[in-house]
């Protein structure tokens, strides 16, 4: 043992999704976010599942980051240094939250049993620019449901009505849903 392996290890600050942590020289930044509490790396494709270190080798695929603005680095093995940026994946609502999840809330607030964490907002107006695209060959909804939902919205793009498509219309016309789509977001 020499007397540098006695020194404590000197901290080393980094971001996670913004928010500063407290490293260690010698971690990776997996060990580092595993240190300070952090289970959830990111969240997987198809169901949005919470995903965190498995094999710490390399391998599993299953603590990949976006590291100083490169995607899809395996956490257990890079090194931490000071001032990384490390931003979560596939986590549009942030890591922590559950997007399936939160697409069942509506579901959850009509037909579930539990107690709702907090009193459901049904009775706002939504505040966000929204584009109401409709498929006039749905069965599933009524066929009131695209005045009903622009009347939800206080900036609202529509009812615009997509010929031939129904409910899955991203599907059924996904041409035109994408070019209505991107001509929007511009
Ligand atoms: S923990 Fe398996 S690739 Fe990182």
């Amino acid at each position: 043992m020499t007397a540098s392996d006695a020194l404590p290890a000197r901290p080393l600050g980094f971001t996670l999704d913004g928010e500063r942590i407290d490293g260690r020289e010698g971690d990776t930044v997996a060990s580092a976010l595993l240190r300070a509490g952090i289970t959830t790396f990111t969240r997987s494709i198809k169901f949005h599942r919470p995903r965190g270190p498995f094999c710490f080798a390399g391998s599993c695929g299953q603590c990949l980051m976006r590291v100083d603005g490169v995607p899809s680095l395996p956490a257990c093995r890079v090194p931490l240094r000071e001032g990384m940026r490390c931003v979560r994946q596939n986590a549009p609502l942030g890591a922590d939250a559950d997007v399936l999840r939160a697409s069942f809330g509506s579901y959850e607030t009509a037909l579930g049993t539990r107690p709702p964490a907090e009193p459901p907002r049904l009775f706002e107006r939504n505040p966000l620019p929204t584009l109401l695209l409709y498929g006039p060959e749905d069965h599933v909804v009524l066929p009131s449901f695209p005045w009903k939902a622009a009347a939800a919205c206080i900036d609202c793009t529509g009812p615009l009505f997509v010929p031939r498509a129904g409910h899955f219309l991203q599907w059924e016309a996904a041409e035109t849903f994408n070019k209505i789509t991107t001509a929007f977001c511009r």
